[in-house]
């Protein structure tokens, strides 16, 4: 049979529904979700409140970036209300493309060359985005020498190496997820940010924290970045921006280093903030709110670690976790038994909804234990 869309994996589940934290297969199989389609459902999969809000929505169907649209002011404000930065947005329609503009948005303001990120970590999949962590450099490398990849190891060291990197000066930015789901939920100390920080604003270096994966109370914070009592430059958001309802991205910077882009054509996004994703990102968070998912998230994240720490080590923030047991195919034997769950080099992460009950983190610890060897 000829392959119609590109499939860069063996498809294992063909999906034909969803609600709150279930997936339904097209067999009819009804699968607890323990990853909402990595950090993208946050509120949970077809909302009624959310779904009627879409259906509700008689605005414009399209509305031009040439153009202005009230609706975008209102999120935007409403964005940066909750990021509590004196900040700007830049629509996006994704994560890539939100931290394309990022490194886009810092270049403009100090003009310099190199990017310091995590070797290995994830940013998306545009060039810069590969370059800057070197994804798949054998296939598409090799990237400009302008990227500077740090390794994880002992923080004292990476605080050092990292700190060193941004005050040889020529850098333009310095980009993290707050919590590096991406390598598994690692949790850098609050050290770690604030020495970050601390040379960036000596060096006038961009600190940019992509907050796509754990932004809208993945960690128990709206932001990822809110757990340190730091204040980063620009974040980047997208994912949880809409619960998955529609796609809706953007880049959240500084009101100042904003300024630097403001030239011709300096940003165009075409779908960036379409009408319908504007609506359904205030209906999601206007959700948020009024279930009080934040609270949730950090209450349920609490007793999840613990119910783990029952048999492993858990590490993470809010409902991202990350563990290590001894089951090579703990992805599949949980899947087998109705669990949804990631697992690479020898780490699982879980990311379930914010809104998920004592009972199914009951379940899923019950299926992650009876899989796990010791
Ligand atoms: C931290 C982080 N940044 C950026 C991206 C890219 O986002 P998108 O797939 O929406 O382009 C991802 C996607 O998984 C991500 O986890």
């Amino acid at each position: 049979m000829p392959e119609y869309v590109f499939r860069y994996a063996a498809p294992y589940l063909e999906v034909a529904g969803s609600k709150d934290s279930y997936i339904i297969s097209k067999n009819g199989q009804k699968y607890l979700d323990f990853l909402m389609g990595w950090c993208v459902g946050n509120a949970g999969w077809n909302k009624k409140t959310i779904t009627d809000s879409i259906r509700r929505f008689k605005g414009p169907t399209y509305v031009s970036p040439t153009y202005n649209y009230g609706r975008w002011e209102e999120l935007g404000k409403k964005l940066v209300s909750l990021t509590e930065l004196d900040a700007t947005c830049f629509r996006a329609t994704g994560g890539t493309e939100a931290v394309e503009l990022a490194l886009k948005i810092s270049k403009a303001y100090n003009r310099r060359k190199n990017f310091i990120a995590f070797k290995n970590a994830y940013h998306g999949q545009s060039f810069a985005c590969m370059a800057l962590v070197g994804l798949h450099a054998n296939k598409f490398g090799p990237y400009p020498d302008d990227y500077v990849r740090i390794n994880l190891g002992k923080w004292d060291k990476v605080t050092d190496t990292v700190v060193n990197a941004i005050l040889r000066k020529g850098v333009c930015a310095f980009i993290s997820e707050p919590i590096i789901c991406n390598l598994g939920v690692i949790v850098p100390p609050k050290s770690f940010f604030e020495s970050v920080r601390e040379a960036c604003d000596e060096t006038n270096t961009v600190m940019i924290i992509d907050e796509v994966a754990t932004g809208f109370g993945r960690t128990g914070e709206w932001f990822g970045f809110q757990n340190y009592g730091i204040k980063p430059d620009i974040i980047t958001v997208a994912k949880g921006f809409s619960s998955g309802y529609a796609p809706i991205g953007a880049a959240v910077a500084d009101a100042k280093i904003s300024e630097s882009m403001r030239f011709g054509f300096s940003n165009y996004s075409t779908f960036g903030w379409q009408p319908l994703a504007v609506e359904t990102a205030m209906a999601n968070i206007n959700y948020m709110e009024k279930n009080k998912l934040i609270d949730k998230s950090k209450r349920s994240g609490e007793y999840l670690m613990n119910r783990l720490a029952e048999f492993c080590e858990p590490q993470g923030k809010g409902l991202c976790v990350g563990f290590n047991v001894k089951n090579e195919n703990i992805k599949k034997d949980c899947r087998d038994n109705g669990l949804l769950i990631d697992a690479f080099d020898g780490r699982s992460v879980l990311f379930p909804a914010l809104d998920v009950s004592k009972n199914e983190i009951d379940k899923a610890v019950e299926i992650i234990k009876k899989n796990s060897k010791p």
